[in-house]
């Protein structure tokens, strides 16, 4: 199964502020859409919280050190590993980390591919991507999104794969 990580950062690596994603850009929500339906979803509970809802077509796993904790149409899981075991127990053929900071950092050293959207624009946040060493990820796709009407940023799409497995 393969592990793939997927996010939208500013120029600084920004992510989120106060527990939403800064920015609104229905093109890349669209490619979210695109590339995970139909898999699963590994999320810390705080993006849980932020989202509030399961994504249709998709099964979530949110990650708590709260075996209490009470979520609607999506699955519990105390560690990564066992989130990634319920996804490879139910025969997926790639799973999607899709945050937020502190889910990112776990399963960064463990990620085959990253699908980043580098956004183009500075903005307040107060959580970030991991750092990670370019030189280990080989860009095998990059694409250009200018703003437009309903995109008011551009961003950069680009798709990641690990150079050596981990
Ligand atoms: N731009 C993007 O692509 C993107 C994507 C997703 C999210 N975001 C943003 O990221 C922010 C949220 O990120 P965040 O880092 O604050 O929170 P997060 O990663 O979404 O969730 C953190 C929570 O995950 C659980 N957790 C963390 N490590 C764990 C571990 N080792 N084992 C089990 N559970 C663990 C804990 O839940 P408990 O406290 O319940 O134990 C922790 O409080 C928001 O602003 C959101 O909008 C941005």
């Amino acid at each position: 199964m393969i592990l793939s990580i997927i996010a939208a950062l500013d120029e600084e690596g920004g992510i989120g502020f106060k527990n939403q994603i800064p920015w609104h850009l229905p093109v890349d929500l669209g490619r979210f859409k695109k590339l995970t339906m139909g898999h699963h979803l590994i999320l810390g509970r705080k993006t849980y919280q932020s989202i509030g809802k399961p994504l249709p077509g998709r099964r979530m796993i949110v990650l708590s050190r709260n075996p209490e904790y009470k979520l609607t149409g999506s699955r519990l899981a105390g560690s990564l590993q066992d989130a990634l075991q319920i996804a490879r127990d139910a025969g997926d053929s790639e799973v999607f980390v899709i945050g937020g900071a502190e889910i990112y950092q776990l399963a960064l050293p463990i990620a085959d591919r990253m699908y980043l959207s580098h956004v183009h624009t500075t903005s307040k946040a107060d959580v970030y991507f991991p750092a990670y060493d370019a030189d280990n990820w080989l860009k095998i796709c990059e694409q250009e999104f200018p703003a437009d009407q309903a995109n008011p940023i551009g961003h950069t799409f680009r798709h990641l794969i690990r150079k050596i497995s981990p």
